[in-house]
This record gives structure tokens, sequence and C-alpha cells, in this order.
């Protein structure tokens, strides 16, 4: 039996060092990536052992991220990282991911287009093997949302999930995990939506959700706006804490 982990504070060097082995495997800023390790280490530390879930990888250096700081925090990985992907790219966007997005899209020629963000299993568990991790540290779930979340949440429904990051760009993928997933968030926990600014679908996606399931919860900004994210709170119910 582990005691309570409590995390040690991350030094900037560390941090420094995280950034770098992740760099050129994540898409997310500076400013992001240090936002959702510190998101990763409260959440770890309030729900230890629930699980830290990222619907939408590409090569896997978010999650990496997410797993290194856990690491380097607590001596060990305290809440494993589920990571689900088509490992096979983006499906096609569809009229409520908006035009932007469909340009995006079709634009395959362009630096940001990433070949339309596909990365293999294989490249991905490779990222993975440069660090070691321990079986039952990282758990791995290649396939299309649609098949693999409900699937994904009835695994994850005893233990539950500490931090949800949503990352799949898309309309209908941001509501098939939201939906799926979300009710498995522990109270307090968090949910990272890196593309509600980015993508007009997935902020069309989260306001669907919160209206249609009658939830209060207030949508932050991440502090370079590169995202948003949501502290799950069924009420507010202490004047003193927005
Ligand atoms: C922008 S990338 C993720 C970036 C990544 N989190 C990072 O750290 O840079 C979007 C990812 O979502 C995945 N994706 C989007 N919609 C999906 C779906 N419906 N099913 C499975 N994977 C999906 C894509 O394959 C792609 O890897």
């Amino acid at each position: 039996m582990h005691s309570e982990p409590s995390a040690d504070p991350i030094d900037e060097l560390t941090a420094a060092n995280i950034a770098d082995w992740v760099d050129g495997y994540t898409m997310l800023s500076e400013i992001a990536l240090a936002f959702t390790i510190e998101q990763t280490l409260a959440a770890a530390e309030r729900h230890p052992g629930s699980a830290i879930v990222e619907c939408g990888v590409w090569r896997g250096g978010c999650s990496t991220a997410m797993l290194l700081a856990q690491r380097a925090a607590f001596g060990r990985v305290v809440s494993p990282v589920w990571m689900l992907d088509s490992f096979e790219g983006l499906p096609p966007a569809d009229d409520p991911d908006g035009p932007l997005a469909k340009t995006w899209q079709a634009d395959t020629e362009s630096p940001g287009h990433y070949d339309n963000c596909a990365a293999s299993l294989a490249e991905v568990q490779a990222g993975l093997d440069r660090f070691g991790f321990k079986d039952g540290d990282v758990v791995l779930v290649p396939g299309w949302f649609s098949e693999t979340v409900s699937e994904t949440a009835a695994r994850l429904e005893e233990g539950g999930i500490a931090l949800l990051r949503l990352d799949g760009d898309w309309y209908e993928s941001t509501k098939t995990c939201l939906a799926g997933l979300e009710p498995h968030v522990k109270n307090e926990g968090v949910v990272l939506i890196d593309d509600y600014y980015a993508w007009d679908g997935c902020a069309r996606a989260v306001h669907e959700y919160l209206a249609t399931n009658d939830l209060a919860y207030r949508i932050r900004s991440m502090p370079d706006f590169s995202g948003a994210y949501i502290e799950k709170r069924a009420a507010r119910t202490d004047p003193d804490r927005v």
C-alpha cells in the first residue's frame, strides 16, 4: 500500500527538461504544456489512482509530459494516463466544425496541416518507450472515439477520472468524448478543452453538452487562450470561491 501522495513542486529545470523531451511530440504551446502539467499534478494529488485521460494524442507528447511530471513530482506515476486516438489522424471536418476547419483540412500542403494530425500507434509507442514506464502507467486505446469511448467509460467507472483532456478538434469527436467520459470525472476533477477557441465545432459541442445536461460549470480560459477548461463542481456552495 502507498501512503497518500503529495507532489513535490517541479523545479524550472525539470519542467524545461520535460518540455525538451516532448518537443516535436506535441502541438501544445509552452504555456499550455506548463498549465497542463500543473493541473495534472493537482488532479493526481486530489484523486490518486483515478485516471488521467487524453482523447486525441497525436504523437503522444502531452500524455508523456503528464506521465513524466508525475514521476518527477511523486517519484512514480500515481494516476495512469489513458491515451485514446484513431492513430490514423482526424476524421473529415463536418458542417458544425465551421468553414475554417474545412479549409484547414483541405489545405494538405500547409505546414500546419501535420498530415491531418496522423501518427501511428507504433510511432507513439516508440516515443513512450524512451522513458521505460511501468505496466499499468499507460493505457493505449486505439480506434475511433465512436467505437472506443463507451468501453473505456465502462473500464473507468470504478476508479473514475481525475483529469480529462479533450484534444480531438472536431464537433463529433468532442461531443462523443464529453458524453461518454465527463460523467466519470470526479467531483473537483478537471476537463481541459484544447480546441475550444481554435474550432467552432469544439465550442459548439461543449455548449451543447452543458445545456443539454443542465450543468452550470464555468468555462475558464487557459492563460494564453490556447484552450479552455472546466473545474467540475455540481454547484457553487462556497461564497468565497469562484
Ligand atoms: C490536434 S491532434 C492532438 C494533439 C496532441 N494532443 C498533442 O499533444 O499535440 C488531434 C488528434 O485527435 C485524433 N482524433 C480526432 N478525432 C478522433 C476520433 N473521432 N477518433 C479517434 N481519434 C480522433 C486525431 O487522430 C489526432 O491525433
